[in-house]
C-alpha cells in the first residue's frame, strides 16, 4: 500500500511500515498511486480527495481531526482514523502546567529574575499571585482529557465544576467529585476555566464575547483544545484589558499568534504542546502505524472516526 506522509513520525513503530513516500508542502498534484495519507493538521477536503482517486485511508496523527472533512471522505469510501487515548495524560499535564504558570505568574517571575530585578527580600509583594490549591476549576468538556484534568486537580484540592451536553450519571459525578453546571453558570463561578471539547460545528466560537464577559475579574482561562472554540479577537480584547489571565496552547490560525498577546504579562503561551512528550508522541506513532497496517492488511481499523 503506497502511503504518503509529511515526515517520519517519532519512535520505532514508524519502521514497521513499508511503502512510505514523504511529501513536502501542500498536497497538490494528482496521485492515483496513493492509497493512504498520514496527516497532521493538513486540510483534507473534497478538493484534496480529488487528487487521490484510489485513496482508502486518511490516518490522522492526533486525536482532533477537525481539519478533515470526514463526511467527504465517507462519501468516497475513504476511512478516517485518529490516535485517541494515548495523549490524555500529556495534555492534562500541560493543562495543569498552564494553570500553575498562569495563576502563580511563573513566566513573569522568570523574566523578573533574568532581568536582575530581584532587589528586595522574599516578602516583596511585586509578584503576588493567586492560589491554585482550593480554587474552583470549571472543566468544559469531560471526555478522556477532561477526566484526566479532573483527577489531577483533585490532587490540588480544587473544587470541580464541569459542563457538557449530557451530565454524568450521579454516581459518576460523586466518584469524580465534580458538580454539573450549565456553561454560562460554570463561567460565572469558576476561578479557572479550561476547555476540553473537540472543535466541530457545535463548538466553533462556543466561547464568544458574551460568554467571555461572564468570567469574573482575575479568572484564569486555559485552552489546550482548539483555538477556534473561542472567539479569538474577543479573548484578545479581554486579555488586553487585563481583566483576566490566560494560559494558551492553541490558536485559531496556527502558527499565527495574535501579536497583542506577545506583549502581555497576563498570558502564558505555548506552541500547541499538549501531546509533546517523547513518550506520548511515540505512542501516537504506534497507534497511527497500527491503523495504517490494518488498512494495508485488510483488517478492521482500530480507531475509525465517523461523520457526526
Ligand atoms: C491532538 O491530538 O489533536 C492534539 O491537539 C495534538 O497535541
Amino acid at each position: 500500500m503506497k502511503i504518503l506522509a509529511p515526515r517520519r513520525f517519532p519512535g520505532p513503530a514508524w519502521d514497521d511500515l513499508d511503502g512510505v513516500e514523504y511529501y513536502d508542502g501542500p498536497l497538490t498534484g494528482s496521485r492515483p498511486d496513493v492509497e493512504a495519507l498520514a496527516v497532521v493538521g493538513e486540510v483534507i477536503d473534497a478538493r484534496t480527495l480529488e487528487l487521490f482517486p484510489n485513496l482508502r485511508l486518511v490516518a490522522n496523527y492526533g486525536v482532533g481531526y477537525d481539519e478533515i472533512d470526514v463526511a467527504a471522505c465517507a462519501a468516497r469510501g475513504v476511512a478516517v482514523t485518529n490516535t485517541p487515548g494515548v495523549l490524555d495524560a500529556a495534555t492534562a499535564d500541560l493543562t495543569l502546567a498552564l494553570i500553575l504558570a498562569t495563576r502563580r505568574r511563573m513566566i513573569e517571575a522568570d523574566s523578573f529574575m533574568r532581568a536582575g530585578r530581584w532587589g528586595a527580600d522574599w516578602a516583596s509583594t511585586t509578584l503576588l499571585a493567586q492560589e491554585v490549591s482550593g480554587a474552583t476549576l470549571g472543566i468544559v468538556g469531560l471526555g478522556r482529557i477532561g477526566h484526566a484534568v479532573a483527577r489531577r486537580a483533585r490532587g490540588f484540592d480544587m473544587r470541580l465544576l464541569y459542563s457538557q451536553r449530557v451530565p454524568l450519571p450521579h454516581p459518576d459525578e460523586q466518584a469524580l467529585g465534580a458538580e454539573f453546571r450549565e456553561l454560562d453558570d460554570l463561567l460565572r463561578e469558576a476561578d479557572i476555566a479550561t476547555l476540553h471539547v473537540p472543535l466541530n460545528e457545535d463548538t466553533e466560537g462556543l466561547l464568544d464575547a458574551r460568554r467571555l464577559g461572564l468570567l469574573r475579574d482575575d479568572t484564569c482561562f486555559v485552552n489546550t483544545a482548539r483555538g477556534a472554540i473561542v472567539d479569538e479577537q474577543a479573548l484578545v480584547n479581554e486579555l488586553v484589558s487585563g481583566r483576566i489571565r490566560a494560559g494558551l496552547d492553541v490558536f485559531a490560525h496556527e502558527p499565527h499568534v495574535p501579536p497583542e498577546l506577545l506583549e502581555l504579562p497576563n498570558v502564558v503561551l505555548t506552541p500547541h504542546l499538549g501531546s509533546a512528550t517523547q513518550e506520548t508522541r511515540e505512542a501516537m506513532t504506534r497507534v497511527l502505524v497500527d491503523n495504517l497496517r490494518a488498512a494495508a492488511e485488510g483488517r478492521p481499523l482500530p480507531n475509525p472516526v465517523y461523520p457526526s
